[in-house]
């Protein structure tokens, strides 16, 4: 594997879980600072129910304030026909929709059967592609529920093949409350190379338990190239208790750097965008990449 497309989900993943609300300004600078570093794909929000998820109540206007970046993809998350036709009015040109491969996630996170969601998904995708917008998808929960536990292997292939052969270009395997460990991790998405072609599967690590770097690794092996991660490790999930944040793209970007796998990214600017934000939500990045390369800065003021 020569190059990576990292996903960066940050600026959604990431901040629909921060209890501190982050305004309008700051979510703005932060997509900004993420493109500067380099990176490519940064999902810039969501367009789901305000009252489920506040913090991505003001995804319009985030869409709206940002300057041109050329060559950046900007998907949104998108739940139904009313979330697309808002993404659609705010000038989205990509948009994710999710589904979960555990019931009891479903219902809580959607307030819906894993059956329904998929008939809710059915026309969106439907809709946005006859406009000409790209749709990626995504399956939660595929290495374990809070709810359930373990969830079946051949089920959680069944359903992304489902939702691939719904239209998505792509289909991200989310490990929503970080358990997998690699074998587990490996055996599943070979059997979503195998199911899908590696050309459309992505992965979607939490570090809850430390274990995100080992799963890519695997997975690295299996020849997918697409990475989903979260600056400064921000996120979790507002329906996980419990799920720290995604694997961390700083974390991820230096790991690639070792292997020299391209990615095109700054690994300094992405950890200034990550510091930014995360003063801005009064913490400190869960990143220990980001964490080392602030005290080398920190070390250097002191020696100045
Ligand atoms: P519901 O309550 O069943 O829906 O929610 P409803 O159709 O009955 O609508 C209820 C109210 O919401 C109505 O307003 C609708 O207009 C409004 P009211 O009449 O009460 O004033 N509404 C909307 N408003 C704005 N935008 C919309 C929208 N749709 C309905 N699109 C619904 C169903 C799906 C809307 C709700 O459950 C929801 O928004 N859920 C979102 C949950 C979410 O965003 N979770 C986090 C993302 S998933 C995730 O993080 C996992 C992932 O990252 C992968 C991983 O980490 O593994 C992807
Ligand atoms: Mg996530």
């Amino acid at each position: 594997m020569s190059s990576v497309r990292i996903v960066e989900v940050g600026p959604r993943d990431g901040l629909q879980n921060e209890a501190a609300p982050v305004p309008l300004a700051a979510k703005i600078a932060l997509i900004e600072g993420l493109a500067e570093a380099g990176l490519k794909t940064i999902e810039a929000g969501s367009f789901v129910s305000p009252k489920w998820v506040p913090q991505m109540a003001d995804s319009a206007d985030v869409l709206a304030g940002l300057k041109p970046l050329p060559g950046v993809s900007l998907p949104v998350l998108v739940p139904n026909q009313k979330g697309l036709d808002a993404a659609l009015a705010a000038g989205a040109k990509e948009i994710a929709i999710f589904l979960a491969a555990s019931e009891s996630f479903s219902q809580r996170n959607i307030n819906c059967s894993i059956e329904e969601s998929f008939q809710r998904t059915a026309p969106v995708i439907e809709a946005a592609l006859a406009r000409g917008v790209k749709v990626r998808g995504y399956l939660s929960c595929v290495l374990g529920c809070p709810y359930e536990g373990d969830i079946s292997p051949v089920t959680v292939i069944e359903l992304a093949e489902k939702l691939a052969g719904q239209g998505c270009y792509e289909i991200s395997f989310g490990d929503t409350i970080g358990v997998g460990t690699a074998h587990r991790a490996k055996a599943l998405m070979k059997s979503a190379v195998g199911a899908l072609g590696a050309d459309r599967v992505a992965v979607h690590f939490h570090d809850t338990y430390g274990q995100a770097l080992a799963n890519v690794l695997a997975c690295l092996e299996l020849g997918i190239g697409v990475v989903d991660s979260s600056v400064a490790g921000l996120g979790g999930c507002p329906y996980a208790k419990g799920a720290s944040g995604n694997l961390a793209t700083e974390d991820l970007v230096y790991m690639l750097n070792g292997l020299g796998v391209e990615t095109g990214v700054s690994l300094d600017k992405l950890a200034a965008a990550g510091r930014a934000v995360c003063r801005q939500l009064g913490k400190a990045p869960t990143s220990k990449v980001a964490q080392a390369l602030a005290a080398k800065l920190s070390g250097a003021d002191t020696d100045r």
